[in-house]
């Protein structure tokens, strides 16, 4: 690993209305491009962001005018504004480390920050943090996953849905505190998310807008705070990984079901376009679990979102079915807060196996940590469940090659001075990836 080499100086004084904070990165479609997005308190144009491959030199200024300046307003009691901008640094060459900085001479600059552009498809192995519901209070894990960020572990972060609990508390601000609680970790590794049903308040309007960086679809939804583009769906490449992030709050919103269906074509027209030769994996991810075992969360609900709406609309085939058709390998959620990994489960049926399994490898990762705390397994272990905890963690996902791919628990709970305490690994193999057969 490269050590970092700069010393920064912060030039800005902390006062300034317009210093930037919550900066956070995301991948975008295209390997060879990264977004950044951070807000201000006091509106301002003249944002933008200065990057390049030597910290003390930052060759590259994207123009404020190439950028998106967007007001966003909590509706809360106190009417809170603050100011998003977003923008994409292109032409980055894979594998190689970058410093950028955002802000503006007229209102302050952030720290430096540094990251790595996505690696080039076969630079093994592919290493991504995986975790859910993690909250601005009681994130047990964030010490342990901030470590694992300094240690340059992880080339990219996934947080499955329920993000802050809530963003809009605090007439917003308690959404501020999440995201500067992330930002040592989310302006260094793109930090890709899932809208949770916590983030429902406001017609989604706290996720759709602080998350305006994510690869999005040429679409927009409408939030109380008006038109964003819809980052509510998405897909994007990493390596040899195609990924997808589905809404599952969709499904639960009476007023969203519009999405069911748009929702839907997408998911299948995505997964219909996967190349396998170059992204054999596919991963798809979403807040709630198609199975789970800890509660009634694991009736109605999951079978809905097995469904994919379906009993409520057309009867096309169901989000599991499409992730049968098509040989989604892995389908990651939280909700439940807990850890439950499955072994391959089709139609409520497994045959308990990691290697070459013939459905989709269902993974519950929802104990981050945050004030509702853990959730317990009130219900007997199934057959299709190979491991179960309620104690805090996190997971690690590390994709070794195109039949290889390593999965992690490292529990955070008990003895919470022991970094790296993995409680459960496994090796998930398959060597014919592609649609699954009866
Ligand atoms: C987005 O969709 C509109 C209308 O369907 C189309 O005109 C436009 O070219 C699309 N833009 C991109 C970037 O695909
Ligand atoms: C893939 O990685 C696994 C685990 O490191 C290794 O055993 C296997 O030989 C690798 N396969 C190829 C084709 O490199
Ligand atoms: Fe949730």
């Amino acid at each position: 690993m490269l050590a970092r080499l700069c010393v920064f100086v912060l030039v800005a004084s902390p006062v300034a209305l317009a210093l930037p904070d919550q900066v956070h990165l995301a991948l975008t479609a295209s390997p060879d491009s990264m977004a950044v997005q951070f807000s201000t308190q006091a509106s301002s144009s003249e944002e933008t962001v200065r990057f390049g491959d030597d910290c003390d030199n930052l060759v590259n200024t994207l123009e404020s005018s190439a950028m998106t300046h967007a007001p966003f307003t909590d509706s809360g009691d106190e009417r809170y504004t603050q100011y998003h901008h977003v923008g994409v640094m292109t032409g980055l060459e894979t594998g190689s480390r970058y410093f950028y900085q955002v802000g503006s001479d007229s209102g302050g600059w952030s720290e430096v920050y540094d990251f790595t552009a996505a690696p080039a498809r076969d630079a093994f192995p592919h290493r991504f943090g995986v975790w859910g519901d993690m909250g601005a209070s009681n994130a047990q894990i964030i010490d342990f996953v901030k470590q694992e960020v300094d240690a340059d572990n992880f080339d990219m972060i996934l947080h499955v849905g329920d993000l802050a609990y809530d963003f809009q508390n605090d007439n917003g601000h308690n959404g501020d505190v999440f995201m500067n609680n992330i930002q040592p970790m989310a302006a260094r590794v793109p930090y890709m998310t899932d809208v949770g049903n916590h983030e429902q308040a406001q017609q989604f309007a706290h996720y759709t807008e602080r998350f305006r960086l994510l690869p999005g679809q040429n679409s927009s939804v409408s939030t109380d705070n008006g038109e964003a583009p819809n980052n509510w769906y998405y897909s994007h490449d990493f390596g040899n990984v195609h990924f997808i992030s589905i809404s599952t709050e969709v499904l639960f919103v009476p007023k969203r079901h519009e999405h069911i269906r748009k929702q839907h074509e997408f998911v299948e027209n995505d997964l219909k376009n996967v190349d396998r030769e170059k992204t054999p994996w596919i991963v798809v991810h979403g807040h709630r679990p198609m199975y789970c075992s800890c509660d009634a969360d694991c009736d109605s609900s999951a079978h809905r979102v097995r469904t994919g709406g379906y009993e409520l609309e057309r009867p096309w085939l169901s989000l599991e079915d499409l992730f049968f058709k098509y040989g989604v390998d892995l389908y990651l959620a939280g909700h439940e807060h807990n850890y439950e990994r499955m072994f391959d489960v089709y139609d409520g049926k497994t045959t308990q196996t990691t290697v070459n399994p013939p459905a989709t490898v269902h993974i519950v990762t929802g104990d981050a940590g945050g004030p509702e705390q853990h959730e317990v397994f009130a219900r007997d272990q199934p057959d299709r469940t190979a491991f179960r905890t309620d104690a805090y963690g996190y997971s690690r996902m590390t994709v070794h090659n195109d039949t290889h791919l390593y999965w992690e628990q490292v529990e955070t709970d008990t003895d919470a001075n022991v970094f790296n305490k993995v409680i459960d690994s496994v090796w998930i193999v398959q060597e014919s990836h592609g649609p699954f057969k009866q």
